[in-house]
């Protein structure tokens, strides 16, 4: 097991930010890289040095893009892989532009917003986490293809080659695949294929350190390769796909998986403190959360009141805390139902936010009651990557829960997700992240389920500045905000960002999350007479960071985790 050390870290030499320290064995070197030409950050070893290869090989920064995304898929097969979806933000150098693509799962057609409730009206959560019903219609491989087809430039079977061989080879079992494996082994040891990939005989988990190979998964990954994405959408694997979730009463069919496009969307974007930030827009509600929490604090001089100072983490507590009332009452798929993100993006709408905030006073915090969220997981996955020419890419890319919905398509290796569990079951019935749905979230054929993913891009006069994101589901949102303002607002090196102790509030439950090492005993009591109910709870967030500074790039791959930033 890993233990966790903590220490006290001092930044500017003015303040004291208690920072997690790396793993033990590990070391720091693992977590933060600093390169010339290209960089890395993903949860993966194998992940960041396929993607770095790819590069090397002559690809572009889309080709590590591919890359990176099919071998996380194979590396972390409980967070993410070709049976879920995911998001990209690619900054362009060439015409500056930053691009999101949308290859978010949809709800299968024969979907209806009831489907998740008993008869007299009540939500069944476990339906939607699990099974069948869980499983809502893959993007992840028609995303990948078309964006290679638009701006790739090597050939596709070569850059899913390094999947492949991770998928035949194996790799050994490591601690979150290990705690997934035991969480979710009541789900796999019923299904055969699941069985014989990741467990024993006897339905117990191996040991770590145990040869990992999905040698369905190579295969399936092989047919990809030498096909495209029809080799998923129709033939032998759309129809393996069909039957796992038909034979059991399911409702995915060959049309849905036929039908799925990709999207692409208008990022969205703000200036903050002399920078450009781009993020995820709908049916993503990251970006525009990200954005507000943001924009709520820059008119409060948090820099001065100081990183964890009583102060800074009260305001940051509270702007978390409206931008979550948003999430509950607008978000949801914009091709179905009106977002109104300029409105929730417009200046003077911050500036009545930001003025909305007691700068003294919990916000609420009497008015609601603590729900406790069912479960806690660090599933899905991100990745960043810059290139010698500054193109940056941000994708976060997941099959929501561990394991997603435990159904496996027989003989191709793809788990399928249980995305379905993101849209509300009805109107502020909560989800698997405690996230309350409205009426924009309710379930329609075809519509994608609202997502807390925030794959953000940064730029100053045009130029990179800064690519991040993480897993953890709404942690997410609160999570990307926090290391942008450690490092814009508190000036923090890249690491100390991203380690530092990090805080979550999301309305409901009304609870101030604060995860290890804490915050200082006497900056929580004051939090506490100021109405916070804390509590202290693992976040799960996992980021991967890359910046530009002193004209080389720098990565941080989160030390809470397992990942590895690697440069060139
Ligand atoms: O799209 C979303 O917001 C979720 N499906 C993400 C799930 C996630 O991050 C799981 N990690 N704990």
């Amino acid at each position: 097991m890993l233990a966790m050390l903590f220490l006290t870290f001092f930044v500017g030499c003015t303040h004291r930010v208690n920072i997690v320290a790396p793993a033990e064995n590990m070391g720091r070197p693992k977590y933060e890289a600093f390169a010339k030409n290209s960089m890395v950050t993903s949860q993966g070893e194998a992940t960041s040095r396929a993607a770095l290869s790819t590069i090397a090989k002559g690809g572009n920064i889309i080709d590590a893009f591919v890359t990176a995304s099919f071998t996380i898929s194979v590396e972390r097969p409980h967070s993410t892989g070709i049976g879920g979806g995911g998001f990209l933000l690619y900054f362009n150098t060439v015409d500056k532009k930053v691009y999101a693509f949308d290859f978010r799962e949809i709800a299968p057609v024969l979907a209806t917003s009831d489907m998740f409730l008993t008869e007299d009206g009540k939500t069944q959560p476990l339906l939607s986490q699990e099974g069948v019903f869980a499983v809502a219609t893959p993007g992840l491989v028609a995303g990948l293809y078309d964006i290679h087809r638009r701006f790739g430039k090597l050939p596709w079977k070569d850059i899913i080659q390094p999947a492949i061989d991770l998928a035949r080879n194996g790799f050994p079992l490591y601690e979150q695949l290990y705690i997934a494996l035991q969480d979710r082994k009541h789900i796999l040891s019923v299904d055969p294929e699941a069985k014989s990939t990741f467990l024993l005989n006897d339905g117990s988990v191996p040991k770590m350190g145990t040869l990992v190979v999905q040698e369905n998964l190579a295969k399936t990954l092989e047919l990809i390769a030498l096909q495209g994405k029809q080799a998923f959408y129709k033939g032998k694997v759309a129809d393996a796909i069909v039957k796992a979730v038909r034979s059991k009463r399911g409702i995915l069919t060959l049309k849905d998986l036929r039908d799925y496009r990709m999207k692409e969307r208008l990022p969205v974007s703000a200036a903050y403190k002399g920078l450009k930030i781009f993020s995820m827009p709908p049916p993503s509600s990251g970006g525009i959360h990200v954005i507000q929490i943001l924009k709520m604090l820059e008119p409060h001089n948090l820099k001065a009141m100081g990183p964890q100072s009583t102060d800074a983490v009260h305001l940051t507590a509270n702007s978390m805390q409206r931008a979550f009332v948003d999430r509950a009452t607008y978000l949801g798929d914009p091709d179905f139902n009106h977002v109104p993100v300029k409105e929730l993006l417009s200046s003077k709408y911050l500036e009545k936010l930001s003025k909305e905030i007691d700068t003294k006073k919990a916000l609420r915090a009497d008015t609601l009651k603590p729900i406790a969220l069912p479960y806690e997981s660090s599933d899905t996955t991100h990745f960043s990557i810059a290139d010698k020419d500054g193109n940056m890419v941000a994708s976060t890319q997941t099959i929501n829960g561990w394991f997603g919905s435990g159904v496996i398509a027989q003989g191709t290796g793809i788990i399928l997700n249980n995305e379905m569990d993101d849209f509300a079951q009805k109107v502020g019935a909560q989800n698997l992240f405690g996230a309350v749905g409205g009426n924009n979230n309710l379930v329609e054929p075809k519509k994608r389920p609202l997502s807390s993913m925030s794959p953000t891009i940064i730029t100053k006069d045009e130029k990179p500045f800064m690519a991040l994101g993480s897993p953890s589901g709404t942690r997410i949102i609160t999570c990307v905000a926090q290391t942008i303002l450690n490092s814009v607002e508190f000036d923090m090196p890249l690491y100390e960002s991203v380690a530092a102790t990090r805080i979550h509030q999301q309305w409901q439950p009304d609870l101030l999350k604060i995860e290890a090492p804490y915050l200082s005993s006497h900056v929580e009591k004051a939090l506490k007479e100021r109405g916070h109910n804390v509590v202290h709870e693992k976040l799960g967030c996992s980021i991967q960071a890359i910046k530009r500074e002193n004209n080389q790039w720098t990565g941080v791959s989160d030390p809470r985790g397992e990942g590895l930033a690697l440069g060139n």
